[in-house]
């Protein structure tokens, strides 16, 4: 008999519930419930997993507690919400979508298990896989932005960096497609509030990521906190049950989320916990986050025949087949045996720097503001987000030193050691105090050029920071429009750097600043990234993976959206636009200007005819006709124009990269499998439908700058 299955044999039934129940240490707290103290649990064999421990001493601690202390000697599973990096933080995913870089993805993950793993865990609760359409959801800021394909890509890279090729391995974690699934769709961009969307929405928009994902292995996966259509996720027997565990096959852990278990009774669909528990269970949650649920409720359950011992072993062979795929019974130490070299350490920051600078969208650049290669005496580096090293991580901190983050002061201070920078913070993020104004305007009179850092606290995105206002909090608007204005008075420019988790809706900002770098957050080498940019030691980039609305009232505002009968005309009234805005965003998904000046041309499509099982091949020409080397990102969208069910006016189909001197010439050349143009058809099946489809290809989603050439699909 394998060792799972004699385990289970000889299991009383606590020892089973504790195998289904993961609760808290109090190192890092993530959510409202703090449970006490779990040691003796773990002893006598009732709790068999922790998260939000940090530390390899404390880990081994504990694991000793289970393995040497608890009568069958299980090994405890211990996670943490390693979303963009460990103790050394990357962008946050918003910013590291920017990259469209699966390689930079999967090595950042990489790196991120490797340093977790080190100090003894075991799991991330990573990657979120939710489509975000609606900017005012916090949560936006952890996933990759607005499109399900993009989505789908950085799934299966993070999955990949995180999981590594062998999930024994000494620094792979097992990683977690959460929040499964719509968990984006909140009602007006509430955070924790209800979903109601459509079926063909389910399926075309946000389920993709989380399919990417078990295809690509991922070990566990978790509900969201929210419901759908009146099912809350957390018991939701057709999603778990029916499409993840039946339609594609996915054996792995599904844990709950935080709490949720119990919170069937807020949704209303459970009296108290032996409701819950049941639900739960019945839907194939493996293991119960911080409710208890399981522990308490489920021992009435079964008494009452509202589950089976077979259910509750099911779960419990799914934790404990975890847990050996992970190879902890082999050695439980495997993780955090090892310090890591510094060396190691090093080389992890520099990664962090150098995709740091390729999250930065530059998001408008007048007259070549940037970079700042003049000769210059004297920078005035203000604003409240300008000396901020422990902003500059983002909205999770996993096992952080803030205050080891770098600066945009100190990463610019570092850069042109020449250069006398000047530095007040003016206001503070949200504070209402104006007295430090004056001060930061003298600082401007004072300087040659200006770097004006305003924005968004880390903790205004992420988890619980819905926010209805999109502009910049506390005092910022007033105190950047008198840095702008006075600048103008002096004649000089202001370089403006936004922190955000999310587009922000400052269109007058956009509008008077000289240059705007979208800087989102960088994580623990934020400064030096800033910095590299400015100073044009690295041209940008960045394309942004979200639509920037120049209207709150846009939202939600997508390149995805599908066609109306009466498509906007401005010089017809009864067609569908606004009153009072454009329909247009400000800044289109994938914009993001560079230092050099690209033109596409000559767009070749071959072969002009393909069948289902074809594959398109796409060739674009790419001159760089401006005055410094960049890197190009081309995009590549279909338009199914006629079809038996409306298509989205663009669909995001694949990109590509090319770096090109000045004057130099390249080709981009792209494959398309038809096959990818399958589509959801009236009965919500996949169809390959015959006729034209339109490949449109170029810089960003705006349609007057794409090359467009046709294919035919024959059946
Ligand atoms: C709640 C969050 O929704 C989830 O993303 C996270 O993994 C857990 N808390 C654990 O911290």
């Amino acid at each position: 008999m394998s060792r799972v299955e004699t385990l289970i044999r000889d299991m009383t039934l606590a020892e089973k519930l504790g195998q289904l129940t993961m609760t808290a240490s109090s190192y890092a707290v993530t959510g409202p419930v703090i449970a006490g103290d779990s040691t003796e649990s773990i002893k006598d064999g009732t709790l068999g997993n922790l998260l939000n421990m940090v530390g390899a001493d404390h880990v081994f601690e504990m694991q000793r507690l289970a393995v040497e202390g608890s009568r069958l000697r299980i090994p405890l599973l211990i996670g943490l919400d390693i979303i963009h990096g460990h103790r050394t933080l990357f962008p946050v995913p918003l910013a590291e979508a920017a990259l469209f870089d699966p390689q930079a993805w999967t090595l950042t993950a990489r790196e991120a298990a490797t340093e977790a793993a080190a100090d003894g865990l075991a799991m991330t609760f990573a990657p979120m896989l939710d489509v975000s359409r609606d900017p005012r959801w916090g949560r936006g800021v952890e996933g990759f932005g607005e499109d399900p394909w993009l989505g789908a890509r950085m799934a299966e890279a993070k999955v990949r960096g995180f999981q590594g090729s062998d999930l024994s391995a000494g620094n792979s974690l097992a990683a977690c497609a959460k929040h499964f699934c719509a968990y984006g769709a909140v009602t007006a961009g509430r955070e924790y509030a209800a979903v109601d969307i459509s079926e063909r929405a389910l399926h075309e928009v946000h389920l993709p990521p989380f399919a990417a994902a078990i295809a690509s292995g991922v070990a566990t996966v978790m509900p969201s906190f929210t419901d759908l259509a009146a099912v809350p996720m957390t018991a939701h027997v057709a999603l778990l049950r029916g499409w993840l565990r039946e339609e594609h096959a996915f054996d792995g852990v599904i844990v709950s989320d935080y709490n949720a278990i119990a919170e069937l009774i807020n949704h209303g669909i459970a009296a108290d916990l032996v409701d819950a528990a049941t639900l739960a269970l019945k839907a194939g949650v493996d293991i119960d986050m911080m409710s208890d649920a399981y522990r308490r409720g489920l021992p009435k359950a079964l008494e009452r025949g509202l589950v089976t011992m077979a259910q509750i072993d099911t779960a419990v062979r799914r934790v404990l087949t975890l847990k050996e795929k992970l190879g902890l019974f082999e050695d439980p130490y495997r993780r955090g045996g090892t310090a890591e070299a510094p060396a190691a350490i090093a080389n992890r920051r520099q990664v962090a720097r150098s995709v740091g600078a390729r999250a930065i969208v530059m998001l408008k650049n007048e007259k070549d503001t940037l970079p700042l290669a003049r000769p210059m005496r004297c920078l005035a580096v203000i604003g409240p987000l300008a000396d901020a090293p422990a902003e500059m991580g983002g909205a999770w901190g996993a096992a952080q030193n803030a205050e080891d983050h770098v600066s945009v002061v100190a990463g610019v201070r570092a850069a042109l050691p020449q250069v006398e920078i000047l530095h007040t913070a003016g206001v503070g993020i949200q504070s209402g105090d104006q007295h430090g104004i004056s001060k930061a305007l003298e600082l401007c009179t004072q300087a040659d050029e200006i770097l004006l850092c305003v924005g968004e606290a880390a903790n205004m995105s992420g988890e619980a920071a819905s926010r209805a206002h999109l502009g910049l909090p506390g005092e910022q608007r007033g105190f950047a429009e008198a840095v702008l204005e006075h600048a103008k008075a002096l004649g000089k420019r202001v370089i403006v750097v936004v922190f955000s988790g999310r587009p922000l809706v400052v269109p007058w900002l956009f509008e008077k600043a000289d240059a705007v770098l979208a800087a989102w957050f960088l994580g623990s080498e934020a400064g030096n990234a800033i910095a590299d940019v400015v100073t044009g030691r690295v041209s940008p980039s960045g394309r942004t993976p979200i639509t920037w609305p120049r209207d709150t009232g846009q939202i939600p505002i997508f390149f995805g959206q599908r066609p109306s009968g009466r498509p906007a005309n401005p010089q017809d009234h009864f067609t569908s636009k606004y009153l009072d805005t454009p329909n247009e965003p400000l800044f289109p998904f994938g914009h993001g200007l560079t230092y050099g000046r690209f033109v596409l041309s000559n767009l070749r499509v071959t072969p002009d005819c393909v069948t289902e099982s074809g594959i398109i091949e796409i060739c674009v020409d790419v001159s760089n006709a401006g005055a410094r080397g960049a890197q190009e990102t081309v995009f590549l969208f279909t338009r199914d124009p006629v079809a038996s069910v409306t298509r989205p006016l663009l669909e995001l189909k694949g990109f590509g990269k090319i770096a090109l001197e000045p004057g130099a010439t390249g080709t981009v050349t792209l494959q398309l499998p038809a096959a990818e143009l399958r589509f959801l058809g009236l009965e919500l099946k996949r169809v390959f439908e015959p006729g034209e489809v339109e490949l449109l290809v170029g810089p960003c989603a705006d349609r007057s700058q794409l090359l467009v050439k046709s294919v035919r699909l024959s059946g």
